[in-house]
């Protein structure tokens, strides 16, 4: 840690303290009192000192006895303590050499060598004598067959082969069986253990918000190491992260370098915050800071600041002024010591703990990471960096920095700031609505570096290393997408010498994959840190056989360059693959594909269509893949722009029951982007009060629209009718989950009774109020629409399940009530679960009730209390979700939990697909995002078949978009 602060103004003895307490301690104590007094002097005008100095001077007398030689006037203890705390403070850290260490200082006694056999290795740099600029184009990086001996902590060995005959007895062996190993993943923007999941206001740390500045808090201090999430973490392979503060204050703390082993079952001494720092000696330390939105929201009332961009970069100008004032007074001090000698010195060292650790800032001890998103944002922090002489390490969120790295370039000190991004998490805030999934490549290309961070729990970091794969996606190259989560965050930490690469003289973190990180559903075998294997009895997925290594296309850093080109006449060659659930289209195995006035009119070679259609555009494919369109269901795209931003929002209701028809706001980024990653149609409901809560009736829609009166622009106007029972349920109005039920119950009883077994009686009523909530109640006992609930937890599942039962029960009272007629049995009630995230307990259940299930997230993490059962996945369980439900023959499908997953549903069904087990096949797992939904609403799909044409499969990491069909057009990406 940084200079010994204890002791500072400790208060003053009282007398009979003093009387008491005889010798040494009476000097130290008095003299102390005596600073205090002298501070206080510095405020009293200078036409006094004289009479001041008279004053003091007769003090003086009465304390010492005028006889014998006055006593030193300061503590020679305190003054050796200062003297050493300079030496601090002059400290300039290294990065921490790995190479040379007998053992990390991690190391547990008695943890026994490991020796893992046959693994694919990633080391993480590139062969020797690559030059500087090969490497960064990618040169002499190769996966390579070896086996790797660990021992006290360390990477020792990394060989082609290592003869268990030379390592240790006691070693423990582990076949990798030529799986993939990397290093252990590093997630740079970290919450865990501050924000500990399931979230709870009783356990939310993340943010002091005490003040807008808050140097002097440290993550440390609240961290829980019992947070569950820690493990599910380590579970994706995440090996360390940096637990940061929360982003509410301009300056919100220091932040602390974590490694994912907790207590004796991880193979530590103790459970404690302390015994996780990945560097224990601490050469490093870090800050976080933030600019733009979060601050000015948090703390902006009239007359307190900081209320605008200007006021936050005021407050952090004025907090590195008198940082730099202590690290000025401190340096004086230091230097007077040393050149005078301590007995000379009649003040202590100034110390001042609220600007201490800015005051390490300047002298570049500290690694600061700052949450910053826009040009405004990112120009005035680095204005900062060059007034107050700091480097900044990374900014975070950053993702306007792809627009400016001549910005990035200015800031101060030798290297310019890296960027801490997702991959296409966007659209969230008016800072978060300019931004590209294709930043991390572009900065790439201008020198600079990206790396992939989770924020957790914004994102799962047990799935960090996913953001690295989108970024490959998305045009970074494959070592730079490695690099992103190894050997970037590594080296931005001070740790590049110890963490990152799998080299001799590195910490033993590893991880062996069952399948290229970098691909759809890669999930640990195993993860060690230190050396020490982190799971017992790891869960390992069926139907993985051993893969080979992608091989990185570069083709892909193309998509970055595409613009948007429409036609109505297109043809595609080298298609081969058709997956079109359609029996209108002829299914061959095939290589052109004819499409006439947007419509498809021939699969197959074609001849005579292609040679009657000269002025078709040609687009020819490589492993081209025609499939259906993608359906995004239960998000918000369609009823906003951005979801913080109220004024491009339709707005959340938890009072009037509405329909999302009335609320449709087309044509704007989010719905350009679904349509691009082959969304075409969705099924959005008015938000009831937060992110995913549904109230009213879902409309159906196209992505590709300006207005809604355009021709089929909407294809249905009343899908379902939605509720919600997650705790977003609760509002003042209705503040219990029984309560919901109990109203819904009541409403949907006094439906049933309203519909007689023949549907005629109060046909006035209905023609009355159409669109009233109980017209829309009676439609569903009907059978007419679906009700869709927002759920997660199994028990309201449950009571769901309980709720249909009743109104089917009074619905066949009523039939036989009447039983003068010869009606048939009445309509069952059509019932959606959407959220689902405990689905799996209840999934027989569901499947008995015919009851279908959109799950949103598709891979649930718990974030919430009725999410807490949800299971996280191998290694750590057997599965997810999904598997049960479709294990049980639930009509599953994968909702849009968030607007921003726009371009990855594809992706999403992909790993639904490759972790199934080998329950689903290409087809079935495309229907998750289209069909299935459509089946269990109940409700035809619209006719025309709207296509997506992929090179490269859409449910694999490198399957690219390229044409995307629209009403009587076809969208087609390519450079110009
Ligand atoms: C390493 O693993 C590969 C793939 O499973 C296997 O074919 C090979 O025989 C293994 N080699 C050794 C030395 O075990
Ligand atoms: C995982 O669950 C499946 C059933 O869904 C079962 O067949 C398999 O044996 C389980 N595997 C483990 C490791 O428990």
């Amino acid at each position: 840690m940084g200079p010994n602060i204890k002791g500072r103004y400790e208060p003053a003895p009282s007398a009979e303290g003093n009387t008491k307490r005889q010798g040494v301690e009476v000097g130290s104590h008095r003299s102390r009192r005596w600073v205090r007094r002298r501070r206080s002097l510095k405020v009293i005008s200078l036409s006094c000192l004289a009479c001041l100095a008279f004053i003091a001077f007769a003090q003086w007398k009465q304390i010492l006895p005028p006889t014998r030689k006055p006593l030193p006037l300061l503590s020679s203890n305190q003054l050796q303590e200062d003297l050493r705390t300079c030496s601090e403070l002059r400290k300039k850290p290294q990065d921490p050499r790995g190479i040379g260490r007998e053992r990390n200082a991690r190391h547990v006694q008695g943890h026994k060598p490991t020796l893992i056999r046959n693994a694919t290795i990633w080391v993480g740099e590139p062969e020797p004598g690559t030059s500087p600029e090969e490497a960064r184009a990618g040169k002499g990086y190769s996966w390579v067959r070896g086996d790797i001996f660990s021992q006290n902590g360390l990477i020792q060995r990394v060989e082609s082969h290592i003869s268990p005959d030379s390592v240790p007895e006691d070693t423990l062996i582990w076949d990798a069986g030529g799986r993939q190993l990397t290093s252990g993943i590093i997630d740079m923007h970290s919450h865990t253990g501050v924000s500990p999941l399931p979230d709870l206001a009783g356990t939310d740390d993340t943010n002091e918000l005490s003040s807008d500045t808050t140097p002097y808090v440290r993550s440390i201090d609240g961290f829980d190491p019992l947070d569950p999430q820690i493990q599910v973490i380590k579970s994706g392979g995440v090996t360390t992260s940096l637990v940061l503060p929360g982003s509410g204050n301009n300056i919100g703390g220091e932040a602390f370098v974590f490694k994912h082993a907790v207590g004796d079952r991880d193979g530590r001494p103790e459970i404690s915050a302390r015994d996780m720092l990945a560097d224990p000696d601490r050469n490093w330390r870090y800050i976080k800071m933030a600019c733009g939105e979060n601050p000015k929201r948090v703390y902006g009332r009239i007359g307190r600041g900081p209320f605008s961009r200007l006021g936050e970069s005021w407050e952090f100008r004025h907090a590195f002024e008198q940082a730099a004032d202590l690290v000025r007074r401190q340096d004086d001090w230091c230097r007077r010591a040393d050149t005078l000698g301590l007995e000379s010195m009649d003040e202590y060292l100034p110390r001042d703990l609220a600007w201490e650790t800015l005051g390490a800032v300047l002298r570049g001890q500290v690694h600061v990471n700052t949450h910053c998103y826009t040009v405004p944002d990112l120009e005035a922090f680095v204005d900062h960096t060059n007034e107050f002489k700091f480097p900044v390490r990374a900014f975070h969120h950053a993702h306007q920095t792809f627009l400016v790295p001549e910005i990035l370039k200015r800031a101060w000190g030798d290297r310019p700031p890296a960027s801490a991004l997702f991959a296409d998490n966007m659209f969230y805030k008016a800072e978060a609505h300019v931004a590209s999934e294709h930043a991390g490549k572009i900065l790439w290309d201008h020198g600079l570096t990206p790396v992939y961070v989770s924020d957790n729990p914004v994102l799962n970091a047990q799935h960090v290393v996913f953001e690295a794969a989108k970024a490959y996606r998305y045009g970074l190259p494959y070592h730079a997408a490695l690099a992103s989560v190894t050997t970037a965050p590594a080296d931005l930490l001070g740790l590049g010498q110890r963490l990152g690469k799998v080299k001799p003289g590195y910490d033993a973190d590893l991880v062996v994959w069952d399948s290229d990180p970098l691909s759809v559903g890669a999930t640990p075998l195993q993860v060690w840190i230190d050396g020490y294997a982190q799971f017992e009895d790891p869960v390992e997925l069926d139907n993985k056989p051993v893969t080979n290594p992608i091989t990185p296309d570069e083709r892909l850093g193309e998509s970055a360059e595409e613009t948007e080109q429409v036609f109505q006449d297109v043809i595609f060659t080298g298609v081969t693959k058709i997956l079109l659930r359609s029996s209108t289209i002829e299914r061959r195995r095939t290589t052109n594909v004819v499409v006439t006035g947007g419509e498809i009119i021939c699969i197959g070679t074609c001849t005579s269509r292609i040679e009657a259609a000269p002025s078709h555009r040609i687009i020819h494919l490589k492993n081209g893949y025609l499939v259906k369109a993608f359906t995004a269901f239960g998000a918000t795209i369609g009823l906003n722009a951005i979801d913080y931003e109220r004024d491009t929002d339709n707005g959340f209701n938890p009072k009037e029951f509405s329909r999302a028809i009335d609320g449709l706001t087309l044509d704007n980024k989010k719905l350009h982007a679904a349509h691009k990653y082959g969304i075409t149609k969705a099924i959005s409901a008015p938000r009831f009060m937060s992110a995913l809560s549904h109230y009213g009736t879902s409309v159906g829609f196209v992505t590709d629209a300006q207005h809604a009166l355009e021709k089929d622009a909407v294809w249905l106007e009343d899908v379902a009718v939605h509720y919600t029972v997650t705790l977003g349920a609760k509002s003042d109005a209705q503040p219990s989950i029984s309560g919901v039920f109990s109203t819904l119950r009541k409403s949907l009883l006094k439906a049933a009774a309203s519909v007689s077994s023949r549907g005629e009686e109060k046909e006035e009523e209905e023609t009355a109020e159409p669109y009233s909530e109980q017209a829309y109640l009676r439609k569903v006992v009907k059978g007419e629409l679906p009700l869709v609930l927002t759920a997660h937890s199994a028990d309201v599942i449950a009571a769901a399940l309980r709720l249909k039962d009743d109104v089917e029960k009074a619905l066949v009272r009523k039939a036989s009530d009447s039983s003068s007629s010869s009606s048939s049995s009445p309509a069952r009630m059509r019932l959606v679960i959407l959220g689902g995230a405990e689905s799996h307990l209840v999934a027989s259940e569901l499947a008995a009730a015919e009851v279908g299930v959109v799950l949103a997230p598709f891979q649930s993490f718990a974030t919430s209390w009725d999410q807490r059962r949800a299971l996280t996945g191998a290694p750590l369980t057997n599965g997810t979700a999904i598997d049960a439900l479709l294990d049980a023959g639930v009509v599953t499908a994968i909702g849009l939990e968030e607007d921003w997953l726009v371009r990855d549903l594809g992706l999403l069904a992909g790993i639904a697909l490759k972790n199934s087990g080998g329950r689903l096949d290409e087809m079935t797992a495309l229907d998750l995002v289209s069909r299935n939904i459509y089946t269990m609403l109940g409700i035809e799909e619209p006719k025309t078949v709207r296509f997506v044409v992929f090179e490269g499969s859409p449910l694999e990491i490198d399957g690219r978009v390229r044409a995307v069909s629209g009403r009587g057009q076809v969208s087609v990406y390519m450079r110009q």
